[in-house]
């Protein structure tokens, strides 16, 4: 039996490999400013979040049409099989299409459809959360929130990415109240590049049930026993922080720590097509530089089921399969 894995923190369009870049450019009869993939893969390597984020979202240009969004999601569904993955919860930045010009239907309807067959054909039961762009104005966000609550798109919550600095959660109280309202769940990046006070304004003003990220809450040792106490998910993506350069290479990660300071951590991809690896990868990698065992493996995993958007009795079944896993080893 394989340690079953749940997935926290993964953006759709960062799923994007560049041969589906190419595929999509064609069908769309659009040009890349790469003539090859060895053009576009020697963008991969980034200084910051925001160098990141301006590939990211130049890349996400391919995608054009409710085929576009479904291919990319089915694309992404079949390979997290292979890593394992039982449960995702799939973050889609809206804003980030609409402002193209693309209709808020043919996006969310595009991922939807491909989620919804996800059981049944991969074995992976999903959520859809909708992400909102903290660089934008607060508007913009809850204009796109409205109309998404107006179409009855089947989100499970909301979250708050993009650039962090400078764009701090205080800014999106409004957001989160309407969505609240609206029975949603709620998670924001927090702590990946910004301060640990971020994190703070999350819990407080946002009142997020999860934050993406939260490495940087280790520089605050008032908020880590806060952490601690709450048991609030921390969703951390080690091969992101490197590639991202939130902290220097793996060995400096503050994941082992985060785990043995008793921090509610577990482990996910973030945008596995431009950090190096799925899911699989980012736990092979933390087990090798780590030296993690069984039991710390399943801890993780454990967290990760811990922290889930699941009813009572799906989260009872991953943890007895985790538990069943552990007995084997
Ligand atoms: N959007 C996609 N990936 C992101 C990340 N790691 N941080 C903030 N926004 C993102
Ligand atoms: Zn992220």
């Amino acid at each position: 039996m394989q340690l079953p894995q749940v997935e926290l923190h993964l953006h759709i369009e960062g799923t994007l490999e560049p041969e589906l870049i190419f595929e999509l450019a064609a069908r769309n009869n659009m040009e890349l400013p790469y003539a090859t993939l060895a053009d576009l893969r020697a963008q991969y390597e980034f200084k910051d979040l925001q160098s990141f984020l301006d590939l990211y979202y130049s890349n996400m240009a391919v995608l054009q049409t409710e085929q576009d969004f479904a291919d990319m999601t089915r694309a992404y569904l079949s390979r997290a099989a292979a890593a394992g993955v039982r449960h995702a919860e799939i973050m889609m930045d809206p804003q980030a299409h609409t402002v193209r010009g693309v209709p808020l239907k043919a996006c969310v309807d595009g991922v939807s459809s491909a989620l919804a067959n996800s059981e049944e054909e991969f074995g992976i039961s999903t959520g859809l959360i909708a992400a909102f762009l903290r660089d934008q104005p607060v508007e913009g966000a809850l204009a796109v929130l409205e109309e998404l609550l107006a179409m009855k798109a089947p989100i499970i919550g909301i979250g708050l990415d993009s650039a962090e600095a400078g764009n701090p959660p205080r800014n999106f109280v409004a957001l989160y109240e309407r969505a609240r309202r609206a029975g949603l769940k709620c998670i924001a990046h927090a702590g990946e590049e910004g301060p640990p006070d971020y994190i703070r304004q999350a819990l407080d003003l946002l009142r997020v049930d999860r934050i993406d990220h939260g490495i940087r809450c280790m520089e605050d040792e008032e908020l880590v026993q806060r952490l601690v106490d709450e048991q609030v998910p921390l969703t951390v993506c080690p091969l992101s922080n490197v590639r991202l350069r939130a902290v220097g290479t793996l060995p400096d990660h503050p994941l082992l720590r985060m785990l043995e300071r008793g921090l509610n951590v577990s482990v996910h991809s973030d945008d596995p097509a431009y950090f190096g690896g799925y899911l699989d990868e980012n736990v092979a990698q933390v087990r090798e530089t780590f030296g993690f065992d069984a039991g710390q493996l399943a801890v993780l995993a454990s967290n990760a089921v811990r922290s889930a958007f699941l009813d009572d009795a799906r989260r009872r079944e991953f943890l007895a399969d985790i538990a069943a896993w552990l007995d084997g080893q």
